[in-house]
């Protein structure tokens, strides 16, 4: 963002310059009646009649009124110059007209052949290509084509205008020949600026550049440029702007500089710059902006840049530059923008900063700073950003922070910083100017504080971002009446130590997350005054009871996207809201004490993708009836009181077209599953549309989250990967035979049908999910043998076939034989290892203890199963031990050891 400001900056210095040429030709002409050729004012006719006009952002070309009219002489026409003798026209300027339409080799533009400047800069010429016909311009001194869609390579022939003074071809997609900025450099030697930023050139910059002796301003950001830095563009006298960022293949030390050069802007970001700043670079007297982001520099910054007196902008952020920071930065008096985040630079808070009271931008962040920050850093009365996230910092804010009016943003997060910010107390004494207080993100999160939230806060006319985050403050302070009339974009309050009744700011809030406290009550009222603005509500983990209030739920008809209330005791049931919930994406209900029937207004939720009501006592037969729901992508209703069939024949080609995630674990669900069950479930299947790998929500400000039983363990997901797939039907009564059509679902991970009374022999069509990972067949009423086609599944790294009626030998493959026996007994016949039964001899129950034992083997196969597969290798997740806790602590310390074994350590080792 920062580097796209200065490279608009310096198109504005650019354009401002051209601006200025071409108001100096226009002044020294005096003003003349008439004296428009009639064949350059119909080429200029043609020319307009050519475009058309899409809108007007910058300048205003009155071409629909009087000016450019048949009937007006073409040289008092805006835009146009005229030589005042002979009448022809000697300057076009069609900049930033947002001009439509291409311009082509019989263009009437190439009419004018005396032209001296012709500027067509930020226009839409729709992919032209740069014609020879340029040529003709014989007279031509400045050409700017910057940013206008121009599109194929340059024509070499441009070099034939060798009084150009000013090239400009930035910013379009066009490359360069191989030979053509050699010979760029041999003939336009009248060159004072060149800018082919963004042409691809895919060369080193060629030696002999220094040709260019007039040269002041160079600009060869993103060309693609190879090679070594030519010391030689250093050795062009005039030359005062060096800009080559973005070159990413652009390697080189930076040279000694000597003394004699005129260089004010040096921009060497994105590159593969390396080694050290030299301390020759206090030669560089002129220096005004040195920019060096992300790039290979290492060592110590220099001292000396402290004696480059002129400097407003220094930018070396990602880098690995170590050490302090020069105390000489205090000679810096114009400097109005530091950024050095992003290095291994340490040391205290650089006290000789304070001196710099022109100061708008400093950013520390992400490095090892440590240390208290200065009490007297309102020394720097125009900060207006304050960054120094992810360092070591300790100690309280400075009570003088605040009290700079031009603070935008202060970002303190994750450092060690504690206290209160109890240090400007409005209520008492108001010592802000908060008319006039700028602060708009205010990123305090995961550092120590402690005590209230200010109520001042609520009053900063200004504030969009506020980021209490993973701190211990404890409570709220009142506010006073009169508070801003301003929205709050985001305010986020999660994982504090809040008690009390759940905070109701008295300001609107779009993004609302105070999830992970200890909020008790029920939900105050008052919550509905800003419902309208709410896009985002996570108050999940708290203690909040009661049932919602009525007008808590008709926010749902407003532009609500997520609504996360899990984790809470709320009771009774949901009321039939959801009619107008069409922006509702998410919605968690789980783990509260909410009865009755899920509301069928919920098929109103068009654009919802995951529904969670886990851990509750809904008593519903299954929801056939949100089929309809073209995005929902994930459905939780495990551990309810949910029952009956889930026979269903489909009306459509498919239902829950994007459903992926089903889980109806742990309810009363009966009934056999019809043959053609699982054809339906798509997006399960290869014949789906394949999703992006990308999580659920994309980069939303809440992550949605859940809990899948997977490898016989509980995983949580703390984000949910759009690729991940899983059926769990586990823990109910279901009967009858899996069906055949299983194996319709090519792109299945996760299939868990556990603790059911399915009957008959495990489906061969299973060797068809090449993707399955986690399998669990357990106790069921399975018979036969397993079937020889699992073999073939190579991702399988769970498999639980246990309490059954199998028989026969265990597949010898390394998925079957890498898992724990109890994995496999219980059954009537299976037999051969992992089991200890030879084939044909009779099984044995486990007892209880061996059962325990085997538990651990089982979570150490699931914990390195998390390799092996593309969904569990990526995510994130970590394990709930919610099955034997207290076992999970006595023995944690052993099991690590044990992981240690790896799945392949043979049994023995593990008593
Ligand atoms: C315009 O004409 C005046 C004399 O009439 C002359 O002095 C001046 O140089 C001319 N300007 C240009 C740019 O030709
Ligand atoms: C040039 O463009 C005009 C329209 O802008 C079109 O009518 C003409 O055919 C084009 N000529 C060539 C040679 O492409
Ligand atoms: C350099 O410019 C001259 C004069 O316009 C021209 O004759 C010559 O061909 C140009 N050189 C190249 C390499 O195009
Ligand atoms: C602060 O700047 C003044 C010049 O304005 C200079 O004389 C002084 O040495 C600087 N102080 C520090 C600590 O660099
Ligand atoms: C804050 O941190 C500092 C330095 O780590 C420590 O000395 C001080 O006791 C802490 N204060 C509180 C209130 O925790
Ligand atoms: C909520 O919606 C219901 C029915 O749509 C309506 O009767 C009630 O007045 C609404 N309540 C509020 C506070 O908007
Ligand atoms: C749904 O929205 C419509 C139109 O905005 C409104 O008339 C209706 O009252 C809303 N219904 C509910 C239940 O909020
Ligand atoms: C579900 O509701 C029905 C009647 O509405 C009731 O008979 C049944 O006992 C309930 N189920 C459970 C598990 O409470």
């Amino acid at each position: 963002m920062e580097g796209s400001w200065n490279s608009v900056s310096i198109t504005l210095l650019t354009l401002s310059f051209l601006l200025f040429i071409i108001a100096f030709v226009g002044a020294s002409e005096a003003p003349s009646r008439h004296l428009c050729l009639q064949d350059q004012r119909d080429a200029l006719l043609e020319l307009k009649n050519g475009f058309k006009l899409s809108f007007r952002p910058f300048r205003d070309l009155t071409w629909s009124t009087t000016s450019w009219e048949k009937k007006v002489d073409c040289c008092s026409w805006d835009g146009i110059t005229c030589d005042n003798t002979s009448g022809v026209v000697i300057g076009l300027d069609l900049g930033v007209n947002s001009l439509e339409g291409e311009i082509n080799s019989s263009s009437s533009l190439f009419r004018l052949k005396d032209l001296r400047t012709l500027n067509l800069a930020y226009n839409d010429f729709n992919s032209s290509i740069i014609s020879t016909q340029y040529t003709t311009f014989k007279e031509l001194t400045v050409l700017n084509l910057s940013q206008s869609s121009f599109s194929g390579q340059i024509p070499t022939e441009l070099v034939q205008l060798t009084k150009l003074v000013s090239l400009d071809l930035s910013s379009n997609t066009l490359s360069a020949d191989k030979s053509f900025l050699d010979k760029l450099v041999r003939n336009l030697t009248n060159l004072r600026e060149l800018n082919l930023g963004s042409v691809d050139i895919s060369l080193e910059i060629p030696k002999n550049i220094s040709n260019l002796s007039y040269l002041r301003s160079l600009n060869l950001d993103d060309c693609n440029l190879i090679g070594g830095f030519p010391t030689s563009v250093l050795s062009i006298p005039s030359i005062q702007s060096i800009s080559l960022s973005g070159n990413q293949r652009l390697e080189g030390p930076l040279p000694e500089f000597h003394g004699n050069n005129s260089l004010a802007y040096l921009d060497l970001s994105y590159t593969s710059f390396s080694g050290s700043i030299p301390n020759s670079i206090s030669n560089l007297k002129h220096l005004n902006v040195l920019r060096l982001l992300d790039s290979n520099f290492s060592g110590l910054i220099p001292s000396s840049l402290g004696n480059l007196s002129r400097l407003t902008n220094i930018h070396l952020s990602g880098n690995t530059f170590g050490g302090e920071i020069p105390s000489s930065f205090g000679s810096l008096t114009q400097l109005t923008s530091l950024g050095v985040d992003s290095n291994m630079l340490s040391g205290n808070f650089p006290i000789a900063l304070l001196n710099l009271t022109k100061l708008s931008y400093l950013s520390l962040s992400y490095n090892q700073f440590t240390g208290t920050l200065p009490p007297d850093i309102n020394s720097l009365p125009n900060l207006e950003n304050f960054e120094a996230r992810q360092n070591s910092f300790v100690g309280t804010i400075p009570s003088t922070l605040l009290t700079i009016p031009s603070l935008r943003i202060i970002d303190l997060a994750d450092n060690q910083l504690n206290g209160t910010l109890g240090f400007v107390n409005m209520l008492s004494s108001p010592p802000l100017d908060f008319d006039n207080n700028s602060l708009s993100g205010l990123y305090l999160s995961n550092n120590i504080f402690t005590g209230q939230v200010p109520g001042w806060l609520w009053s900063l006319p200004n504030l969009n971002n506020l980021d209490l985050s993973h701190n211990s403050f404890s409570e709220f302070e009142g506010f006073a009446k009169d508070f801003s009339t301003n929205v709050i974009g985001v305010l986020d309050l999660r994982s504090n130590d809040f008690q009390g009744p759940l905070f109701v700011p008295p300001i609107p809030v779009a993004i609302l997350l105070a999830s992970r406290n200890n909020f008790s009550g029920e939900i105050p009222t008052s919550i509905c005054d800003m419902m309208t603005s709410l896009d985002i509500l996570d108050i999940a983990n708290n203690n909040l009871n009661g049932s919602a209030p009525e007008c808590f739920w008709n926010l749902t008809a407003k532009y609500l996207s997520v609504l996360d209330i899990g984790d809470n005791h709320f009771t009774g049931s949901l009321p039939d809201i959801f009619k107008n919930a069409t922006n509702l994406r998410s919605l968690n209900l789980g783990h509260n004490h909410f009865v009755g029937k899920l509301p069928k207004s919920l098929t109103s939720c068009s654009s919802l993708e995951v529904l969670n009501v886990e851990h509750n006592r809904f008593n519903d037969t299954f929801p056939f009836w949100l089929q309809s729901l073209k995005n929902l992508q994930v459905l939780i209703l495990r551990s309810n009181e949910f029952h009956g069939p889930l026979q269903y024949h489909p009306q459509g080609p498919s239902w829950f077209p994007q459903l992926r995630i089903i889980d109806l674990s742990h309810n009363d669900f009966t009934g056999t599953l019809l043959s053609d069950f699982f054809i339906h479930l798509t997006a399960m299947s290869s014949k789906g549309d394949s999703p992006k790998l990308k999580y659920i929500g994309g980069n939303s400000y809440y992550r949605d989250s859940m809990v899948l039983m997977n490898k016989g363990v509980e995983l949580e997901y703390t984000r949910i990967f759009t690729l991940l797939t899983a059926i769990d039907f586990s823990g109910n009564k279901l009967r009858g035979k899996i069906p055949d059509s299983i194996g319709q679902l090519e792109d299945l991970i996760v299939l868990n049908l556990s603790s059911n009374g399915f009957d008959g022999n495990i489906p061969s069509s299973l060797g068809k999910l090449t993707q399955l990972e986690s399998l669990d067949l357990s106790r069921n009423e399975l018979s036969g043998e397993i079937p020889p086609t699992l073999r073939d599944l190579t991702k399988l790294s769970f498999v639980k076939v246990s309490h059954n009626e199998l028989v026969g030998p265990i597949p010898q493959s390394t998925q079957f034989q890498t898992q724990s026996a109890s994995s496999f007994e219980g059954n009537r016949g299976l037999c051969g290892p992992p089991l200890n039964e030879m084939c044909g001899v009779v099984d044995t129950e486990p007892s209880e203890e061996e059962e325990e034992e085997d538990n651990v083997i089982s979570w150490i196969a699931a914990a390195i199963g998390l390799a092996p597969g593309i969904i569990f290798g990526v995510t994130i997740g970590h394990i709930v031990m919610t099955r034997k806790p207290q076992w999970f602590m006595v023995k944690k310390k052993k099991k690590t050891q044990r992981i240690a074994l790896g799945r392949f350590a043979s049994e023995s080792t593990t008593k």
